[in-house]
C-alpha cells in the first residue's frame, strides 16, 4: 500500500515593508508611529479563494449558532472580493444519516420531504440575512452522490479503505464515534443510568457491527507533520494545539459505513448495497463536490478556508485531512474555528426551550443590525453569551448614534446647504502644524490612514471583532473632532472661517468613506447606504479605491465637489427598548483562551 506525501504550506506570500507615513508632521513626530504598508507579492499571489460553512443539519431548526459560522464566512468571502479576488462561498444542508432518519420518521414525513422543508427554512433564513453564498449544496443531490462514490472508489483503490468490524460507542446525536475516555455517566429522563459523550452530553449507545474501516491510523504522522509545517492552519492557535494534543493518542482505524439494515438514509457504498457510507464521510465531500469533484476543482481546490465551530473541529482537523492526503487532495489552507453562544449563560437546547431564533431576532434588530452584533461580541477563542439587552445597547451606541450621528452632522442641510463633498483647503489644515488643525486632528488623520491595513490584519485572522473595534474607535476620534471644532458655530459671512469649516466636512466625509468601505464586508446594507449618501459609486468602493484624504497629500480628490446622494435618511433607527438603559454600557469582549 502506498502513501501519498503531505502537501505543506502554499500560502500566499506576503512582503512587509516599514513605510513613513505621509501623515507625520516634524512636529509631531514623538508621538505618532511609522504605519505599516503590506505590499503582495503579485508573482506568488493564489487568486482565487474558496470559503465554507459547515453543512448543517435539517433535524431542527436554524439558530443563532448557525447563523454565526455563516456569518463569519460571508464576511471572508465578501472580504476576499473587495481585495480584488476571486471567491467561491458555499454552504448548505447535512441531509443524511441515523438523526435525520429518525427526526423525519418522528415528524411523520418522508426522508426527502422532511429535508427539503428544513433545508428551505436555512435558505430563507441565509437571504434574509445577506449571506450571499455562490454555491448552495444538499447532500441528497446527484452531483453530491456522485462525488461521494468517486471519492470512496479512490479510497477502496488506493487501499485505504477495507471490510472490517466495529465494536464501540456511537452518539447518534453527534453521528460520532466515542472512545471510553471521552464518556460520562448521566441519568435520563426515565431514571435510567445512561452513558454520555462528555463533550456534547449526547447519549452513546454500544454499536457492534461489520462495516468498511478507513485506514485513519496510518496517517497520524502525516498529520503531525502537516500541522507543525503549517502552525497557521487551525486557528485560533489554541485550537491548533488542541488537535497536536489529540494527535499524541493512538489514531484507531475509523468505522466509514453502517449496516444498511439500521441505516438507509444516506449514499450506499458502492458495489455493496448491504451497507450505507458514514455520515460525517459524506458530509465533508461536499466541500469537494462544489469545488467540481472529481474533474473540475482544481482552480477552487487550491485555496480552501473552511469555517467551523469547535464542537466539529475533530472531524475537520483530523479526518478529513487524513481523508484528503488518502485521496492525493491538496489540503485546506486554513481551518477558522470558533467558539459557541450561549444564551443568558446556559447551553441552547431544545430541552431547556432557550434556542434563540435568529430569523426572528433579524427581523428584530434587522439582518444588519445582527450581522454587527455578532462579529462585534463573537470570539473566536471563548464561549459568548447572547441576551437581547446586549444587541439594543450595543447597536444604539455604535450604529445608531456613532456612526449615524457622524453621517447626520456632515451631511445635513444645516452644515452642508449645497449637499456637496466640500472643498479642502490644505493652509487651514497644513501638513506642518500651523493652520486651524490641533495635535489630535493629525492623531486622528493617522489612525484613519492606518486603519485599512489594521482592518486587513483582522478580517485576514477572522478576527472581525478586533477590526470593529479599531472602526469603532475611530468612529469615536472623527466625532470628537467635529465637536472639537463646532464647524456650526464657524461665522458664515467669514471666507476663512467657511474655507476652514468645509475643511472640517470634507475631512469628516473622507473618514466616513473610508469607515463605510471597511464596513461591507460586516453591515453591507448600512455600508450600501452610507456610500450612496456620500456619492461614492459601486466602482470606487474597492480595497484599492480606499485612498483616504489625497487633497492633504496633494494631489487629486476625485469626490470633491461631487453632489452627496439624495437618500438623506436615517443610517441605523434607534432601538426602543424599556430596560435598555437601566444597566451600564457592556464593552466588546477581548479575546481571551480557549474554552
Ligand atoms: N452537519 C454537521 C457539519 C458537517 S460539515 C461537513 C454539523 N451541523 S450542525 O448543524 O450541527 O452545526 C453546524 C455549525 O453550527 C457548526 O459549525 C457548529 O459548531 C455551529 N453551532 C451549533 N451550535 C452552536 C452554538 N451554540 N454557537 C455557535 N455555533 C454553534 O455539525
Amino acid at each position: 500500500m502506498r502513501f501519498p506525501v503531505v502537501i505543506v504550506s502554499r500560502s500566499c506570500k506576503v512582503v512587509h515593508r516599514l513605510k513613513q507615513s505621509p501623515f507625520l508632521s516634524p512636529a509631531s513626530a514623538l508621538w505618532r508611529h511609522e504605519s505599516v504598508s503590506v505590499l503582495r507579492d503579485v508573482s506568488t499571489d493564489v487568486r482565487s479563494h474558496y470559503i465554507t460553512t459547515p453543512i448543517f443539519y435539517v433535524n431542527a431548526a436554524p439558530h443563532l449558532g448557525h447563523l454565526y459560522s455563516a456569518v463569519m464566512a460571508d464576511c471572508l468571502h465578501r472580504y476576499k472580493l473587495l481585495q480584488g479576488f476571486s471567491s467561491k462561498f458555499a454552504t448548505g444542508t447535512d441531509e443524511h444519516g441515523l438523526k435525520i432518519q429518525q427526526a423525519a420518521e418522528a415528524a411523520g414525513k418522508d426522508p426527502l420531504t422532511f429535508c427539503t422543508d428544513v433545508s428551505e427554512r436555512f435558505k430563507h433564513l441565509f437571504s434574509s440575512c445577506n449571506i450571499s453564498y455562490t454555491d448552495y449544496i444538499r447532500t441528497t443531490e446527484r452531483r453530491h452522490r456522485q462525488a461521494v462514490e468517486h471519492f470512496w472508489s479512490v479510497l477502496w483503490n488506493k487501499g485505504l479503505i477495507y471490510k472490517g468490524h466495529y465494536e464501540g460507542w456511537y452518539s447518534t446525536q453527534d453521528e460520532s464515534f466515542l472512545t471510553p475516555s471521552q464518556l460520562g455517566d448521566a441519568v435520563d429522563s426515565s431514571g435510567n443510568q445512561i452513558k454520555v459523550s462528555l463533550e456534547s452530553g449526547h447519549k452513546v449507545e454500544w454499536m457492534k457491527e461489520d462495516n468498511y474501516m478507513f485506514r485513519l491510523s496510518a496517517f497520524r504522522s502525516q498529520l503531525l507533520d502537516w500541522l507543525r509545517g503549517n502552525p497557521r492552519a487551525v486557528q485560533p492557535e489554541c485550537f491548533h494545539q488542541l488537535v497536536l494534543q489529540w494527535l499524541q493518542h493512538d489514531l484507531p482505524d475509523l468505522s466509514v459505513s453502517r449496516q444498511s439494515s439500521r441505516l438507509q438514509w444516506g449514499i450506499p457504498v458502492p458495489d455493496d448495497p448491504e451497507q450505507t457510507i458514514y455520515v460525517w464521510l459524506d458530509a465533508l465531500v461536499n466541500y469537494l463536490t462544489v469545488a467540481g469533484y472529481p474533474h473540475k476543482h482544481h482552480q477552487w481546490w487550491n485555496m480552501v478556508h473552511h469555517i467551523i465551530g469547535k464542537d466539529i473541529l475533530k472531524f475537520h482537523a483530523i479526518y478529513w485531512p487524513a481523508f484528503l492526503l488518502g485521496a492525493g487532495l491538496p489540503l485546506p489552507q486554513t481551518i477558522h474555528v470558533h467558539s459557541h453562544w450561549t444564551a443568558e449563560g446556559k447551553k441552547m437546547s431544545k430541552s431547556l426551550g432557550n434556542v434563540v431564533d435568529p430569523l426572528q431576532r433579524s427581523e428584530m434588530f434587522t439582518a444588519d443590525g445582527m450581522r454587527y452584533f455578532l462579529l462585534r461580541q463573537g470570539v473566536p477563542d471563548s464561549d459568548c453569551d447572547y441576551t437581547d439587552l446586549k444587541v439594543f445597547k450595543l447597536l444604539n451606541a455604535e450604529l445608531a448614534d456613532s456612526l449615524g450621528g457622524l453621517l447626520n452632522r456632515c451631511t445635513a442641510p444645516v452644515l452642508n446647504p449645497a449637499q456637496v463633498y466640500p472643498s479642502f483647503c490644505p493652509q487651514s489644515f497644513p501638513r506642518e502644524q500651523g493652520g486651524r488643525a490641533v495635535a489630535e486632528d493629525y492623531h486622528m488623520l493617522d489612525a484613519v490612514k492606518n486603519l485599512p491595513s489594521v482592518v486587513e490584519r483582522h478580517y485576514e485572522s477572522m478576527h472581525a471583532y478586533k477590526a470593529l473595534e479599531a472602526i469603532a474607535a475611530c468612529v469615536r476620534q472623527t466625532n470628537g473632532f467635529v465637536q472639537r471644532h463646532a464647524p456650526w458655530k464657524l461665522d458664515k459671512r467669514d471666507s476663512a472661517e467657511q474655507r476652514w469649516r468645509d475643511t472640517i466636512i470634507h475631512v469628516s466625509l473622507e473618514c466616513l468613506r473610508v469607515y463605510g468601505t471597511l464596513l461591507q464586508p460586516v453591515v453591507p446594507e448600512i455600508s450600501n447606504k452610507l456610500l450612496s449618501r456620500l456619492g461614492v459609486q459601486p466602482d470606487e468602493r474597492s480595497w484599492a479605491s480606499l485612498n483616504f484624504l489625497p487633497r492633504y497629500q496633494g494631489t487629486d480628490c476625485p469626490f470633491e465637489g461631487r453632489a452627496l446622494g439624495s437618500d438623506s435618511g436615517v443610517l441605523f433607527s434607534r432601538l426602543e427598548s424599556p430596560d435598555a438603559d437601566k444597566h451600564e454600557p457592556n464593552k466588546a469582549k477581548k479575546a481571551a483562551k480557549c474554552k
